[in-house]
């Protein structure tokens, strides 16, 4: 199970490492990435090196179409060229998933650090051999890295990070663990994965790295968070995804009087009012952990109130 988040990660659009300030130095007028944004330009202005345009801005940092670029290129190594082939739809929605991708991974990063969260090496070096074992050993490994113009620090940088956000997260879903530290307060908890797995035989959307509804789609599916980056103008207003209202919508299914679509990856349209609950919504208990449905025991008017 631990190991299954980093699987996947060499050459595919990978997840990008935390940038450190210092990697500003790799855009250099020279560098292969400048070269390739200038390439890009004309088939997607945005991405004119000599603009840097913030796509992402929060709080603690802001990511721009430059930091997108070396990104791709630390994650795609040769194959970042086929980005030359894309039109300005296709490219705008590689350029669109990478910045969402570096803006996910950043938070939790972000979380993993405050909460001081730690690899020991010998987790680390555990996790490289397992990822070399499974390419045929380490040379062989390291050939595939570098011929696919891959970097081997980078990536083991990558694995590094990968595992801090699932320490981080395996103590906040897990809170048999415990927290030494006082600032780390795991958030608490209203449903569990268990309980929805009474049902779902296995509870993973978006890919099978997405478990738990304990805690992990939470992160995600938050009050703030809609579906407002894949709607099209004339379909707005956008829909909500924090978690409590998708959850709560979704298994109403049939029985809403609205239309309940939801607007995913490239438009894609996720309707589930055809959705039969086999099973009384009112019985709480059925997802909900202790007595976290207190606030509105037992009241279908008021799980309506929170749809
Ligand atoms: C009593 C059974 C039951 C329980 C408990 C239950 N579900 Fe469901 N859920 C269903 C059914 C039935 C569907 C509709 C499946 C379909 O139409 O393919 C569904 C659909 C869903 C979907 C949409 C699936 C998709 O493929 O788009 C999600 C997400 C979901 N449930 C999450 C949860 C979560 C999270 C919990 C726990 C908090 C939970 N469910 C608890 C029965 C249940
Ligand atoms: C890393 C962020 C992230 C995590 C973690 C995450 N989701 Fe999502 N999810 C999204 C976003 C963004 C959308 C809306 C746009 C889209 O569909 O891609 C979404 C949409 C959905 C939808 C609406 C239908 C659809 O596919 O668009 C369902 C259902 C869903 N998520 C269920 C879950 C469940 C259940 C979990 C945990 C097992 C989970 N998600 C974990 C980001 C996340
Ligand atoms: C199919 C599963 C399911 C059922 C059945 C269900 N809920 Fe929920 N409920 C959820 C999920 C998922 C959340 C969001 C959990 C989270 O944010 O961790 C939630 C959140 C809530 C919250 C917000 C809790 C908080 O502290 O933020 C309330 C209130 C609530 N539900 C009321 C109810 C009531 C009342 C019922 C029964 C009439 C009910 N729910 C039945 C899945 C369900």
């Amino acid at each position: 199970m631990k190991k299954t988040l980093v699987l996947c990660f060499v050459l595919l659009i990978g997840l990008c490492g935390c940038s450190k300030k210092g990697d500003d130095a790799g855009l250099g007028k020279d560098s292969p990435a400048f070269l390739l944004a200038q390439e890009l330009t004309p088939v997607l202005p945005a991405l004119d090196p000599a603009k840097t345009v913030s796509l992402v801005v929060s709080r603690n940092f802001k990511i721009t179409t430059v930091e997108v670029i070396q990104f791709l290129q630390t994650s795609l190594g040769n194959r970042i060229q086929e980005l030359k082939a894309l039109d300005a739809q296709q490219l705008k929605d590689v350029v669109e998933r990478s910045a969402v991708q570096m803006a996910e991974r950043k938070l939790l990063i972000n979380a993993a650090n405050d909460a001081k969260t730690v690899v020991p090496p010998e987790e680390l070096d555990a996790a490289l051999n397992y990822q070399y074992s499974r390419a045929g050993g380490q040379e062989v490994f390291q050939k595939a890295l570098s011929d696919n113009g891959l970097n081997l620090e980078k990536f083991k940088e990558n694995i590094r990070i990968d595992l801090v956000i699932q320490n981080y997260l395996s103590v906040l879903l897990d809170r048999e663990i415990a927290v030494t530290d006082e600032e780390a307060v795991p958030r608490r908890q209203i449903v569990s994965d268990a309980k929805c797995e009474t049902c779902h035989e296995n509870l993973a959307l978006h890919g099978s790295n997405r478990h738990n509804a304990s805690g992990y789609c939470q992160i995600c599916h938050n009050p703030l968070a809609d579906d407002s980056p894949y709607r099209e103008e004339e379909d707005m207003p956008a829909r909500t995804i924090d978690f409590k209202m998708l959850i709560h919508r979704i298994h109403m299914g049939e029985e809403l009087e609205n239309d309940y679509t939801q607007i995913g990856y490239r438009g894609t349209a996720h309707n589930f009012n055809h959705v039969v609950y086999p099973g009384d919504l009112r019985n709480c208990a059925k997802c909900h952990v202790d007595d976290s449905w207190m606030e509105a025991k037992g009241n279908l008017e008021t799980i309506t109130h929170c749809v």
